[in-house]
C-alpha cells in the first residue's frame, strides 16, 4: 500500500513509517516540521513539507501520489499545555483532522489509522481500562482527540470509512540508538529524567505527591515505541476485513513517577535528584491499559514490555544523541 503518514517526522510517526517500509509498503510523510525533524524521516520515505490546514495541498497530495491509506499522527500532544491553550489543540488536533478526512473523502481514500490516546478516559472508573469503558477527558488534549474519534464513527457509518483508532498509553523508549524521542520543549517524564542523568538539568520535578496512589505520585502504563509501531501495521492490514477497530495499547502494568525515577537511577547509575512540586493541571492519577482486545483480535504481543528495557533503550538514544536531531 502507499500510505500517507502525517506527522511522520515525529517520534512515533517516524518509527511507524520505517516499519511500513520494512514491511514492503511505500510511505509518504507529510509534516510541517513545527515539532518534527527532517532527520527522523526514514531515507526511503518521501517527505512532503506542508500543513494539514491547507486543504488544497492535501487534495493535490492524495491524488498525485495515489494514496491508499492514511495514518494520522500529526498533533499537539502535551496534556499540560492543553490546559493553558485549549484552542490550539482543538485547531490542530480536531479541526485539522476533519480537514484531512474531508480531503480523503473527496479523493476516495477509505482507510485511516488514527493516533488516539489514553487521555480520553480521564480518571477511569476501573483499572485496567478496557475499550468500552466510559470516556471523560480531564484535559483539553484528550477532548480534542475524543472529538476526532466521534467524527470517525460518523464517517464510518455515513461514508463507509474503514478505520482503526489506537489509544496509546505512555509511549516511551527508542527503536534504535539513533532514533528516539526529541520534543522541544521536552515535557515527558522519561526524557526529563534522562536529561538529569546527562547532566543537562539538576533535578526532575515530581508533579504531585498527594494523589490517591500508594506513593502519592501518578501511575502510568509505559509502552515501547516499537511495540506501538507494530500495532499500527497489524491494524492497517486488519481494517480490510473489519472496521472500526478500537484498541487500547499499553502493557497492563502501572508505574508511579517515583518508580520510574528509581528504574532510571538503576539504568543510568545517576542519583537523579527530585523536587516534589505541585500537581500539573489535568493529570489523571492512574492510567493503565487492558490490551487484551488487540492481543486477542490481531495477535499483537509486546516485545519490550519491561520498563527497565524501555528506559535502557531511551538512555542509549539520549546518551549517543544528547542533542536529539538538532533544531529540525
Ligand atoms: N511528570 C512529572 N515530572 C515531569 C514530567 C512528568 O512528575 O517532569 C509526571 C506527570 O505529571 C505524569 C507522568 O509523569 O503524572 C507522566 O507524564 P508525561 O508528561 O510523561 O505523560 P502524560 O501521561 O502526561 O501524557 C502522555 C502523552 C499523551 C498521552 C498520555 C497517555 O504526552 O500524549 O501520555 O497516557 F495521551
Amino acid at each position: 500500500m502507499k500510505v500517507l503518514v502525517t506527522g511522520g517526522a515525529g517520534y512515533i510517526g517516524s518509527v511507524v513509517a520505517e516499519e511500513l517500509l520494512q514491511a514492503g509498503h511505500q510511505a509518504v510523510v507529510f509534516d510541517n516540521l513545527s515539532r518534527g525533524h527532517r532527520q527522523a524521516v526514514p531515507k526511503n520515505a518521501e517527505l512532503v513539507v506542508g500543513d494539514l490546514a491547507n486543504r488544497d495541498c492535501l487534495d493535490q497530495l492524495l491524488r498525485s501520489r495515489a494514496i491508499d491509506a492514511v495514518m494520522h499522527f500529526a498533533a499537539l500532544i502535551e496534556a499540560g499545555e492543553s490546559m493553558k491553550a485549549p484552542e490550539e489543540f482543538f485547531r490542530n488536533n480536531t479541526a485539522n483532522a476533519l480537514t484531512l478526512l474531508e480531503a480523503m473523502l473527496a479523493a476516495r481514500v477509505k482507510r485511516f489509522v488514527f493516533s488516539s490516546t489514553a487521555a480520553l478516559f480521564g480518571d477511569p472508573e476501573r483499572t485496567p481500562i478496557e475499550e468500552d469503558d466510559p470516556v471523560h477527558p480531564t484535559n483539553a488534549y484528550g477532548e480534542s482527540k475524543l472529538l476526532v474519534e466521534r467524527i470517525l464513527a460518523w464517517f464510518h457509518q455515513i461514508h463507509g470509512l474503514r478505520y482503526a483508532s489506537l489509544r496509546y498509553f505512555n509511549a516511551a523508549g527508542a527503536s534504535r540508538p539513533d532514533k528516539g524521542e526529541a520534543h522541544q520543549p521536552e515535557t515527558h517524564l522519561i526524557p526529563r529524567i534522562l536529561e538529569v542523568a546527562l547532566g543537562r538539568a539538576e533535578h526532575v520535578n515530581i508533579f504531585g505527591t498527594d494523589y490517591p496512589t500508594p506513593d502519592g505520585t501518578c501511575i502510568r502504563d509505559y509502552i515501547h515505541v516499537s511495540d506501538l509501531a507494530r500495532a499500527h501495521l497489524l491494524a492497517l492490514e486488519a481494517i480490510e476485513n473489519s472496521s472500526p477497530l478500537i484498541y487500547n495499547l499499553g502493557n497492563g502494568q502501572g508505574f508511579s513517577v517515583r518508580q520510574v525515577v528509581e528504574v532510571a537511577r538503576k539504568v543510568t547509575g545517576h542519583p537523579i535528584p527530585v523536587i516534589e512540586s505541585p500537581r500539573r493541571a489535568g493529570d489523571p492519577a492512574v492510567l493503565i491499559a487492558s490490551s487484551e482486545k488487540i492481543r486477542r483480535d490481531l495477535g499483537w504481543q509486546p516485545r519490550f514490555p519491561d520498563l527497565k528495557t524501555i528506559v535502557e533503550s531511551a538512555w542509549q538514544w539520549h546518551r549517543t544523541q544528547p542533542d536529539g536531531y538538532g533544531r529540525h
